[in-house]
């Protein structure tokens, strides 16, 4: 079961830097109203992504697709939202062993794709296009290039074959495109956004391709949405939520710094970079009150990171706020056996594992930052399995659709993403965008300062 250990966030720990337990109280009544309000958005069909692991047919769907398709690599096509998640499922729960690969195009750099169809082949590959809105120009454009790529292998008739969507159930360009290419089609929920997407086919069909246990994911998402449900005592994401709130607004705390001590959950954190940035990054709130919020997210890996950016957490500004994601049981220990007692730099690891090492690491820099007055909390899960993964990802995005109700912002919308979306669509002469030309061709004739 996730538990979140907010110790070293307590005023008593880390003095001025942190919260007093009375505030904890005083939450513990105020923010009742805000599970109801996320819970009454999910009755009213508001948003949908905590009812996702509920949703028995699709994941039925979901397997009976993967269970027809053994090909042993996946290309998936997509970004942001609609390849993060997946990307992070893979990293964590694909092994050396499995003899299948997810490759993720998340990026249009011709050097980078040519390299990523490079390394497969054609003729073992099924291709996974993901875009909620379906006109996305990245992933439309790739899924242009992998077409012609698979037809030049395959012959069209076959390449239309290892085509599968993932997109909104009536509107957008990919959608009119699999119906007249007869692409299998799977739906992300029109209230489901792209960031809040992983537990839908988004997440679930690669994962299912790729052999992952997909029904043990939504058991443990099943059970971190029934915990975000509880008081606030019981209650992961909002005691998680309140504290970032309070750390960012109060404290100062303008950097959220995810620390995963885990090889594993390394993508993880870079899906939640994007949830924490885009859902809390917001110019408006609910009032239409400028307030320009949000805490900016970034990741550390631990240990490697302690050799590298831990100078700065701890010596640096006082301007960050820091989340280990911990896990009790690693797969392997790796026992540390040698004969070189007499060097004292290996005798005293002698008979300890690697695993030891890790979470003696893991202590030791939880120490120095809270000694040094840095507020961090750990969320820690029993291992990384397919079922901690699901309430990995069903708390982080309870914990920030809270963090969004303490600021009173909608964390579900992303105008800025928008807007450079269609500034793009302009400049590459998509009709309709016109009106954006004007603002283009205006900051096109500003002298450009340049030093050679
Ligand atoms: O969270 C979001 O909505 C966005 O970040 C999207 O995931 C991203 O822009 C990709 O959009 P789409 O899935 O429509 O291609």
């Amino acid at each position: 079961m996730l538990e979140l250990d907010y110790t070293n966030v307590l005023e008593s720990v880390v003095h001025a830097h942190g919260i007093p337990k009375i505030a904890f109280d005083k939450a513990a009544d105020s923010s009742k109203h805000i599970v109801d309000d996320i819970q009454r958005a999910h009755t009213s069909g508001e948003i949908g992504f905590g009812d996702l692991p509920s949703d028995e047919k699709t994941l039925k769907t979901v397997l009976d697709f993967a269970r027809s398709h053994s090909l042993p690599n996946v290309l998936l096509l997509g970004i942001g939202g609609s390849a993060l998640g997946p990307a992070a499922l893979d990293a964590a729960l694909n092994h050396s062993t499995s003899g299948r690969r997810l490759v993720v195009i998340d990026n249009i750099d011709p050097d980078f794709i040519r390299d990523c169809l490079d390394s497969v082949s054609p003729r073992e590959t099924i291709v996974n296009v993901i875009a909620k809105s379906g006109v996305t120009a990245e992933t439309m454009a790739t899924f242009a290039v992998v077409r012609q790529w698979m037809n030049e292998a395959l012959g069209q008739a076959k390449a239309r074959e290892r085509f599968v969507v993932t997109t909104d159930p009536v509107k957008g360009d990919l959608l009119g495109i699999a119906r007249q290419e007869n692409y299998q089609t799977f739906v992300i929920p029109p209230n489901v956004g792209g960031r809040f997407s992983v537990l839908s086919p988004v997440g679930t069909l690669p994962a299912a391709l790729m052999g992952f246990d997909v029904e043990a994911l939504m058991r443990g998402a099943r059970t971190a949405a029934m915990q975000a449900r509880k008081p606030f005592y019981e209650n992961p994401p909002l005691v998680a939520a309140f504290i970032q709130f309070v750390l960012e607004r109060e404290r100062n705390k303008r950097i959220l710094v995810l620390f995963p001590y885990s090889q594993a959950l390394w993508k993880f954190a870079f899906w939640f970079k994007q949830l924490w940035g885009e859902s809390l990054g917001k110019k408006l709130d609910r009032r239409g009150q400028e307030v320009y919020y949000g805490q900016t997210p970034t990741a550390a890996l631990g240990v490697t990171d302690q050799h590298s950016q831990l100078q700065l957490f701890i010596e640096g500004p006082n301007d960050k706020a820091f989340l280990f994601w911990d896990v009790k049981e690693f797969r392997n220990s790796l026992p540390i056996e040698h004969p070189f007692s007499k060097f004292d730099s290996m005798d005293y690891l002698e008979h300890k594992s690697l695993a030891d090492l890790f979470r003696a690491e893991k202590q030791a820099t939880e120490i120095a930052l809270t000694e040094a007055g840095r507020p961090n909390a750990t969320v820690r899960i029993d291992s990384v399995s397919a079922e901690a993964l699901g309430e990995l990802f069903m708390f982080s995005q309870y914990f920030t659709a809270y963090a969004a109700e303490f600021y009173d912002i909608d964390a579900f919308d992303q105008p800025g993403v928008e807007y450079g979306k269609k500034l793009t669509f302009a400049m590459m002469g998509r009709p309709g965008f016109a009106d954006y030309n004007r603002k283009i061709e205006e900051i096109r004739q500003r002298g450009r300062a340049i030093v050679r």
